[in-house]
C-alpha cells in the first residue's frame, strides 16, 4: 500500500497552479458519448477518477488519447450500451453516463456505482430525472437497465444533486422537445458542462441558477475546450497554506467559484488577495475559530472542502463548530485528526473542534479523498512526522499532491508500506 510520510512544521510557500477540475472534465468525458465528432479538453490532470472513466468509454468503444494534459475522445465508433460492472464498481461518477448512453443509443446497462465511503449516495434523483424524460427503468440484482426514446420534459429536482442535474442535462441536449430543470444544482461545473455542450452546439440556458432550460434536438458537432479550474484542489492548497502559517499563491484559481472558502479563511484571520489570475494566502499569526462552518450546496460552503477546512481549525484559538448538511457520513477524518492531538467532538453531522496550540505527528488513514487532503493538510501543519496510508483514494482527486507540495516546501514524500 502506498502512504505518505510528511514531516510537518514548515510554512509552505510559493506559486502553484489549479487544473482542470475532476469534477469538471469527468461530467464532460460522459457528455463526449453524446457526440460523433472528436472532443479535446484542455488542461486535465492524470487523476486515478479520469483514468478509470476513460476506460469506460473506451468499454464502450470510444478511442481516447492523452497527450500530456490534453485529452482526445472520438465517440464516433461507440456502439456499446453495457457499462462494465468491474469499472461502474470503481468510481460513483460511473453514473454519469447513464444519460448519454441512453441518449445515443436508446439503451443503457449499468451497476449501481461505487465511490468513496461518505454515505448512502442514492442515485434515485438521476432515475427520477430519466424517467420523467420517459425512459423505462428496471432495477434489478444491482443492475439499472434503461431504454427508451427521450422526450423533453419539466422537472423539478427534490434536491439540487449535482451529479441528477448533470445527468439530465446530457440526456436532455439530444431529445425531442425542451426541458426544464427546477431545483437544479448551481455548481459552477453545472455552468462548465452547459459551456461545453453550447460549445457543442446545444442549447443550453440558466445554468447557475435555480432553473435551466434545454432547447432538445442539438445536432452537436465536436470542439476543443478546456474545462473549468478545480476549486477544490486550489482550496486544498489555500488551506494548506494558512494552516502551516505560509505564504501560498495558486495561479488559475478563481476566486468567483470560491467565494465561502474565502469568506471563512478571512474569519479565521488569514489574509487573502484575490488578483485577476489567481489567488494568494497569507498567514502569520495564530488562526482563530470561526464561529460556524456549514457545507451546502453552491453557493454554499462546499462540502468537499469542509475536511481540510475542519484540519485549519484544530489549530485556531476558540471553538469552532463544524455541520456536514450534504452527506450523512463525512467525519471520518475528525478520529484521525485527534490521533494528531486535535481536539474534536462529532455528534453526527456535527463536530465541536476545540484549537490547540500544536498537532503532533501520527500514523493515520483516509477513508475518502477530501479526508486524505485533510489529513495531509494537518501533517503539514504538524511537528514530526506523520503516515497517511491508503493514499489511493488522494490520487482519485489530486494529480500527484506531493509534488504540488515539495514545490511548495512541504517535506512530504510518496513511500510504499509493507503490509
Ligand atoms: C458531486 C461531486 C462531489 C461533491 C458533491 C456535492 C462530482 C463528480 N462529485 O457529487 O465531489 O461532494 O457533488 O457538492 O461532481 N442524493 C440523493 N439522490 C440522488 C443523488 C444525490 O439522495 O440521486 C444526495 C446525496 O446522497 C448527497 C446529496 O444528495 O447526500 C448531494 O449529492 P450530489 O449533489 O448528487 O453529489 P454528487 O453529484 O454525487
Amino acid at each position: 500500500m502506498e502512504a505518505y510520510s510528511i514531516f510537518g512544521g514548515k510554512p509552505l510557500s510559493g506559486e502553484a497552479s489549479a487544473f482542470g477540475a475532476k469534477n469538471a472534465v469527468l461530467p464532460l468525458l460522459a457528455a463526449s458519448v453524446l457526440l460523433k465528432e472528436p472532443v479535446r479538453l484542455t488542461g486535465c490532470p492524470d487523476l486515478a477518477d479520469v483514468r478509470n472513466m476513460l476506460k469506460l468509454l473506451e468499454s464502450l468503444g470510444c478511442r481516447t488519447a492523452r497527450e500530456g494534459m490534453d485529452l482526445t475522445i472520438e465517440a464516433g465508433g461507440a456502439q456499446e450500451h453495457v457499462m462494465p460492472e468491474s469499472l461502474s464498481k470503481q468510481m460513483r461518477s460511473s453514473i454519469f453516463m447513464l444519460g448519454p448512453v441512453l441518449s445515443r443509443f436508446g439503451r443503457a446497462d449499468f451497476t449501481y456505482p461505487g465511490g468513496c465511503e461518505i454515505g448512502l449516495r442514492p442515485i434515485d434523483l438521476h432515475l427520477q430525472g430519466l424517467r420523467a424524460l420517459g425512459a423505462q427503468i428496471e432495477e434489478k440484482h444491482g443492475h439499472i437497465i434503461c431504454q427508451g426514446k427521450l422526450r423533453g420534459a419539466a422537472i423539478h429536482m427534490d434536491y439540487p444533486s449535482v451529479g441528477a442535474t448533470e445527468n439530465v442535462m446530457m440526456a436532455a441536449v439530444c431529445a425531442s422537445g425542451d426541458t426544464v430543470i427546477h431545483n437544479a444544482a448551481r455548481e459552477p461545473e453545472i455552468v462548465d458542462l452547459a459551456n461545453f455542450l453550447n460549445t457543442c452546439g446545444a442549447k443550453v440556458r440558466g445554468a447557475g441558477t435555480g432553473t435551466i432550460i434545454i432547447q432538445g434536438g442539438a445536432k452537436l458537432h465536436g470542439c476543443s475546450y478546456a474545462p473549468l479550474t478545480d476549486r477544490i484542489c486550489a482550496g486544498t492548497l489555500l488551506v494548506a497554506g494558512a494552516a502551516t502559517k505560509g505564504d501560498v499563491y495558486v495561479r488559475d484559481a478563481r476566486a468567483q467559484d470560491m467565494q465561502a472558502l474565502l469568506a471563512k479563511l478571512k474569519e479565521a484571520g488569514c489574509g487573502i488577495t484575490v488578483y485577476s489570475e489567481g489567488i494568494r494566502v497569507r498567514m502569520s499569526r495564530r488562526l482563530k475559530a470561526v464561529r460556524r462552518l456549514e457545507t451546502a450546496p453552491f453557493p454554499g460552503f462546499p462540502t468537499d472542502m469542509q475536511a481540510q477546512m475542519m484540519a485549519l481549525l484544530t489549530l485556531a484559538k476558540g471553538t469552532s463548530v463544524v455541520a456536514e448538511n450534504v452527506f450523512e457520513n463525512r467525519m471520518s477524518h475528525a478520529a484521525e485528526l485527534t490521533r494528531m492531538g486535535a481536539d474534536i467532538q462529532v455528534s453526527g453531522r456535527i463536530a465541536v473542534v476545540r484549537g490547540v496550540e500544536m498537532l503532533t505527528g501520527a500514523r493515520v488513514t483516509t477513508r475518502d479523498l477530501r479526508a486524505g487532503a485533510a489529513l495531509c493538510v494537518a501533517a503539514l501543519a504538524a511537528q514530526g512526522e506523520s503516515v497517511i496510508e491508503n493514499i489511493s483514494l488522494i490520487d482519485r482527486g489530486h494529480d500527484h499532491l506531493e509534488r504540488t507540495l515539495s514545490a511548495l516546501g512541504g517535506q512530504i514524500k510518496r513511500i510504499e508500506l509493507n503490509e
